[in-house]
Formats: C-alpha cells, structure tokens, sequence
C-alpha cells in the first residue's frame, strides 16, 4: 500500500490475494481521505470496490494507470512472467496491466516456480462460437472449464475458459504465446510474459520478499 498515493490512478486486480489489496485502499479511502481512481478488473472487484467507497471509472475512459496491483497463479522467479486467469479475469487483468505504467505482483510463496507450468494449467479464452475446434488448436491437454453446476464457465466477457493441462518440460512461453496469438477463436491467454515491475511475495511470518526481473 505504501505505493499508492493520493490521485492515483489504479487497476485493482482480481482473486483472493488482489482482494486484501483492494480492501487495504478501501480502509486508506476510509481512513485518510486516500483519493484514487480505481479501473476494476472484473465484475466481482468492481462490486468489491465499490462496497468498499472507492470510487471506479472503466479503462475505456483512460489514458493510462499510474499503478495496477493483481495476485497471479504462477510466479517465474528469475523473469517475473506470470500464469494468470485460473480466477476467470485474464484477460481484463492483461488490458490493465497494460494500461498501467507500473505493474506489481502481489503473492504468497506458493506462487514463485522456477519455470512457468510447475503446478498450474495455462487458461486460455476462448469464443463460444465453435469452441471445441479453437480447443483442438491449443496447447497441452486443454480442458473445458465448468462450474459447480456442471454448465461452461462463463467469463464477465461471455466467453468460455479451456484450462491447458501438461505443457511439458520443453514448454516455451513466448512461442506459445506467439502460437495461441495465432488461432482464430483465442480471445486472450494467461501468460503475462513482461511488464511486472516487482512481486511482493508475503512470508509466513509476516516478512515480504521483494523480486525484480532479472534479480529474482
Ligand atoms: C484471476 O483471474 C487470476 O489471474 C488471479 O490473479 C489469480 O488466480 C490469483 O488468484 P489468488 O490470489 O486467489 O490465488
């Protein structure tokens, strides 16, 4: 939070661990009289922050962030890209991200890897409109996200999520990504291959560990 600062301009991000940020601006609104812009990420954060007071304006109406703060599902420790979307909001959180001129990470240690793919699959957004033919044009093993009720996950853009399973030890993320850009069908993917200024990782006790791209 000690990045944030009076009239700031902020992409508020989605997911558990987003969700503790947005509630420490909600309290610095409360509090001190904080006055920051947030540019939510999905539906839920929007309806979060705005039960919190924080007042919002969409990323069609802006130039650009000063500031984006999201949670990530994946870590890479030496090049700070990132897997996201297993929360659903991939692709809203990539148009944020961005939109911002500084991008942080925020996470706990179980999400810093080694190499990207460790213990997630990749979520990929996808049309509904012949989904299952842009699925034979993924990666892995993709799987068709449902939701308890059985029915297609369905993202705050209408769309479906096939998650990629067992990318394999020669999993290339910027080939991938260069690949999935490729398929007619593909709305957005969760590899966030650069723009992460630092992760903020909190340790059990309490502690934060601070990793740059390149410095790790
Ligand atoms: C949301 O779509 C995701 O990208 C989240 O950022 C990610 O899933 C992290 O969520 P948690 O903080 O809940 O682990």
């Amino acid at each position: 939070m000690a990045l944030v600062e009076d009239g700031m301009l902020l992409g508020l991000g989605t997911g558990s661990t987003a969700w503790f940020a947005t509630e420490a601006v909600g309290r610095r609104v409360r509090e001190e009289g904080l006055r920051v812009t947030g540019v939510a990420t999905s539906v839920a954060t929007e309806q979060h922050a705005a039960s919190l007071g924080i007042q919002l304006t969409g990323l069609a109406d802006v130039a650009a962030l000063d500031l984006a703060i999201d949670g990530a599902d994946e870590v890479e420790r030496d090049t700070l890209r990132l897997i996201k979307g297993l929360g659903g909001a991939l692709l809203r959180e990539k148009m944020v991200a961005q939109a911002a001129r500084r991008f942080v990470v925020v996470g706990d240690p179980s999400k810093v890897v080694e190499r990207l793919g460790a213990h997630v699959p990749l979520p990929v957004e996808v049309t509904r409109f012949a989904h299952e033919a842009t699925a034979r044009r993924l990666a892995g093993r993709p799987v068709l996200r449902v939701g308890k009720d059985g029915a297609p996950y369905v993202t705050d853009n209408g769309n479906f999520i096939y998650d990629c399973f067992d990318l394999g030890p020669q999993f290339d993320p910027g080939a991938l990504h260069l690949a999935l850009c490729g398929v007619a069908g593909v709305v957005g993917h969760g590899l966030f291959l650069d723009g992460v200024e630092q992760a903020i990782i909190g340790q059990p006790d309490g502690s934060v560990q601070v990793l740059r791209p390149g410095i790790g």
